[in-house]
């Protein structure tokens, strides 16, 4: 094997998702040694002290910093991750393209489709290659979703469902983190669960092009946590109690446009942060006039398959992922025994580091976060006046298309 190519890694954050980036650039050699990519840990930025010291003491980066400038402005560092909460996403991200550096954006990437807009218009015009962090499109089962679509499985889509459940702000204690507030976070649950499931809509059926929505907020008030402490799983009694200025909840009524893979299909997509029961159910369901599937994130190596309308076998079958399935022969040699979360960040690194090369990859960027993000806002405008709101394509997405499978037109 020749001698791999080095590959400078820059961090800004050091929370979950900045862990999570980390160890995903640690893995991919070990993963995909074909690829000759050797991912450099250069440096990571934190406002917070001990997650700087975290970083280097146990993430194994080579220095850090509490300004996250001087990771853009390092020449050892090729590409950044920006792993920071969203309101810092565009200044971060607009600076890196002007810097001229890759970078691995944690979704949403803007907290509205124009600051998205803004942050796709300085990658352009710097040609940059970008990724976002719409991990779920790269479980082996929807991956494989995703091609039983394509190639006419199912038959003609007639409608989809779709519900990203979560439990992390059930509890009326939970923390009042960044995530509730307007200015720091965008929307609620819409930018934060929704956002991963249009994009799964769009990955795996096509394009959206015409929603409503309703939203709802649950618990209006909740106890305030600072910058960098806990994470928003947190509990905190008698704290001092401020308002949550976003949504718990939300649903839509969506179709999808005539260039979809899915074209004609209508559907229903929900999120919820507050639910009680599901823990992580992130599911998607399809439906065609051959048969239909379904997945669940809690259940993520299995795909439920009914196809036919007749015969002693009709109705679901659980199929587990295997060696067919995406990538997961990548990380078990068999089916049977799982994969786990933090493999599709490493998968996901893979498609990063790929495109950053030059070389082909068909991933989720910053387009396909335009597209996502231009329907969440269509959605919190609708919620306020109860329209239906036209969506305006993004050109060059990975979304399913009926013509060309893999998308970027
Ligand atoms: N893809 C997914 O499934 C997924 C899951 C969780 C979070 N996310 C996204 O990842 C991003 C980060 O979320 P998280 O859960 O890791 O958050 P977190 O709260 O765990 O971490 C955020 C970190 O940012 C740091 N920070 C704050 N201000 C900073 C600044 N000026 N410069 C540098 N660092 C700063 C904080 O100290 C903290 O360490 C968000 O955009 C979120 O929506 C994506």
């Amino acid at each position: 094997m020749s001698v791999p190519r080095e590959i400078g890694i820059g961090l800004i954050s050091v929370g979950w998702m900045g862990q999570l980036h980390s160890r995903a650039y640690a893995n991919l050699p070990i993963v995909y040694p074909e690829l000759g990519i050797k991912p450099r840990l250069v440096q990571a930025a934190d406002t917070a002290a001990d997650r700087v010291d975290y970083a280097i003491n146990a993430l194994g980066y080579e220095s850090g910093t509490d300004d996250y400038r001087e990771v853009l402005a390092n020449p050892e560092i090729d590409v950044v991750s920006i792993c920071a909460p969203n309101f810092l996403h565009a200044e971060i991200a607009e600076a890196a393209a002007r810097a001229g550096k890759a970078f691995w954006i944690e979704k949403p990437a803007g907290r509205s489709a124009a600051e998205t807009q803004g942050i796709a218009d300085a990658a352009a015009e710097a040609g940059v290659a970008t990724a976002v962090g719409f991990n779920y499109r790269s479980a082996p089962a929807i991956e494989y979703a995703r091609q039983l679509v394509a190639e006419g499985t199912l038959g003609r889509i007639t409608n989809v469902r779709g519900a990203f459940f979560a439990d992390y702000s059930s509890e009326p204690n939970g923390a009042l983190s960044w995530r509730f507030i307007r200015k720091l976070a965008g929307t609620g649950v819409l930018g934060d669960l929704m956002g991963h499931l249009v994009d799964l809509a769009h990955y795996v059926v096509g394009p959206i092009d015409k929603i409503t929505a309703a939203t709802s907020t649950v618990y209006t008030e909740r106890p305030e946590l600072p910058m960098g402490t806990g994470t928003h799983f947190a509990v905190v009694e008698n704290g001092k109690m401020l308002p949550v200025e976003n949504e718990d909840y939300a649903s839509m009524l969506v179709s999808f446009g005539d260039d979809a893979q899915g074209a004609g299909a209508v559907g229903t997509l929900e999120a919820s942060r507050v639910a009680v029961g599901p823990r992580a159910q992130y599911g998607l369901e399809v439906y065609g006039t051959e048969g239909s599937l379904r997945w669940n994130f809690e259940r993520l190596n299995e795909l439920e398959l009914a196809l036919g309308r007749s015969g002693p076998h009709v109705g679901y079958t659980t199929v587990l992922a295997n060696s067919h399935f995406g990538d997961f022969a990548r990380f078990q040699p068999g089916a049977g025994t799982p994969m786990g979360y933090d493999d599709l960040k490493v998968i996901e690194a893979k498609k990063f580091l790929t495109a950053f090369l030059g070389r082909e990859s068909v991933h989720a960027d910053i387009r396909d976060a335009l597209a996502a993000q231009r329907v969440v806002s269509a959605a919190e405008a609708s919620a306020t006046d109860r329209s239906w709101q036209d969506i305006a394509p993004v050109a060059g997405t990975s979304a399913a298309r009926k013509t060309e499978e893999g998308g970027r037109d």
